[in-house]
């Protein structure tokens, strides 16, 4: 064998032992990357979302399980849809602003989100697309509940704001009707008060001589009182106007606005035998006059139901109740069944009969707005039969002397 023969072989053998290297290099490579597709293959399918891959060309070169079972519902299966444009199995998706996405999303080389919905099964689906340099990746979701919930909210909105205008328009009607019943009471009132007051005067000075001082002093009290009642005509009306009409909460002495008027309730039938007890010190921040048109109208209330009584009693003072601190005016009167509590409130709403308490039913309406004017609250408690006592909260309500005191 020659010297040439002898390294031919050689550089044969060597030659094969490299070959032989690179075949175990490539397998190695090749279970490595095997590795790697599954690896990777089970991350994309162990994420909630919908996961494809698209071509350049559009065609679908992978989709994942949760892909695969949304565009099942959409009616393709996995093998009608790899090899092939998406939108040659979806023609309809969103009247083609699917592909526009994609194709906008591939030429910009941008990463795009949008919404399309599937009409034949209403499937809601949002898509984000992030462009690479041979196609698209996209993850998609089923968002149908999402919107559905939005949809619903969106209408239940409307539906409130509908209401919200209903009851305004309601309240709004109420209010031009209190109007123009404040205005008409107001008009046809004025001017019998306007006599009542100025017949007072004109007895008090021409007939001063042959007028007792009893007599006077009862003419001085019409006159009063006919003052005040073109004052709270006033309150009335300015109250039915507008919400807007005018509000001055100062800090109000209401043991002395309660003395007054309990004084004056007093007067209108002096031979009724009646205690006040009124707690002294008891102020709060209020609009003054309109609280004292509120205090009034209690008061009034409280002597009126009580009125069958041989001794009235009736309280004012301040107390916790009901986890708040709140005023109190209390009556051992007729008392009423508290099932129709709620309805007193509101305007013409009597619990007794006109034959045995005269009234019009406006009294506790004006009470229940003045004290919601001032951001307070009324409410009562009684029993028929077993007197009544109606409690209210005010701003700044404090009693500084506790101390009760028989008027
Ligand atoms: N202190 C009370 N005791 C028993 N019932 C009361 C008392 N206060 C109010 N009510 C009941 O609530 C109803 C409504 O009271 P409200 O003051 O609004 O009307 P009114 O006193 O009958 O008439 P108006 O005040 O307009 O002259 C009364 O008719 C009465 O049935
Ligand atoms: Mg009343």
């Amino acid at each position: 064998m020659g010297a040439a023969s002898v390294r031919a072989d050689f550089e044969v053998e060597r030659l094969r032992s490299q070959v032989s290297t690179l075949e175990q290099l490539l397998a190695v490579h090749e279970k490595t990357a095997l590795e790697q597709s599954r690896r990777l293959e089970n991350i994309v399918n162990s994420i909630s979302d919908g996961f494809f891959v698209l071509s350049r060309e559009g065609r679908v070169t992978y989709l994942n399980q949760v892909a695969a079972a949304l565009f099942m519902r959409m009616g393709a299966g996995s093998s009608d849809l790899l090899g092939r444009p998406l939108w040659a199995k979806f023609p309809n998706l969103a009247g083609g602003a699917v592909e526009q996405n994609f194709s906008r999303a591939m030429h910009d080389r941008a990463q795009i989100t949008f919404e399309a919905r599937f009409e034949p099964v209403d499937l809601h689906l949002e898509f984000h697309a992030y462009p690479w340099e041979d196609g698209l990746s996209v993850l998609f979701q089923d968002v149908s509940a999402r919107k559905l919930n939005d949809l619903r909210r969106e209408q239940m909105q409307i539906e409130l704001e509908r209401q919200v205008q209903l009851r305004t328009a309601d309240l709004q009607a109420t209010l031009s009707e209190l109007e123009a019943f404040s205005y008409s009471v107001s008009h046809d009132l004025r001017a019998p008060l306007r006599s009542l007051d100025g017949f007072s005067q004109a007895l008090l000075e021409d007939y001063s001589d042959s007028l007792e001082s009893d007599g006077k002093l009862y003419l001085e009290r019409i006159r009063a009182n006919a003052q005040k009642m073109a004052q709270l005509i006033d309150a009335l009306l300015q109250l039915s106007r507008v919400t807007r009409a005018e509000f001055n909460p100062a800090p109000v002495d209401l043991s002395a606005l309660v003395r007054q008027i309990a004084s004056d309730v007093r007067a209108s039938d002096p031979r009724r035998d009646c205690e006040f007890t009124i707690e002294d010190g008891v102020s709060a921040e209020a609009d003054a006059r309109l609280i004292e048109v509120a205090l009034q109208n209690l008061l009034n209330n409280a002597w009126k139901f009580s009125s069958q009584r041989r001794q009235t009693r009736i309280q004012f003072g301040v107390a916790p109740h009901n986890g708040v601190l709140a005023c109190y005016i209390r009556d051992n009167g007729a008392g009423f069944d508290m099932k129709y509590s709620e309805k007193l409130f509101t305007a013409f709403q009597r619990l007794h009969d006109v034959r045995e308490f005269e009234g019009t039913g406006i009294g506790l309406a004006t009470v229940n707005r003045i004290l919601k004017r001032h951001g307070a609250r009324i409410w009562a408690e009684s029993a028929p039969g077993q007197g009544a006592c109606f409690y209210f909260t005010l701003n700044g309500l404090s009693a500084e002397a506790p101390k009760a005191k028989s008027a």
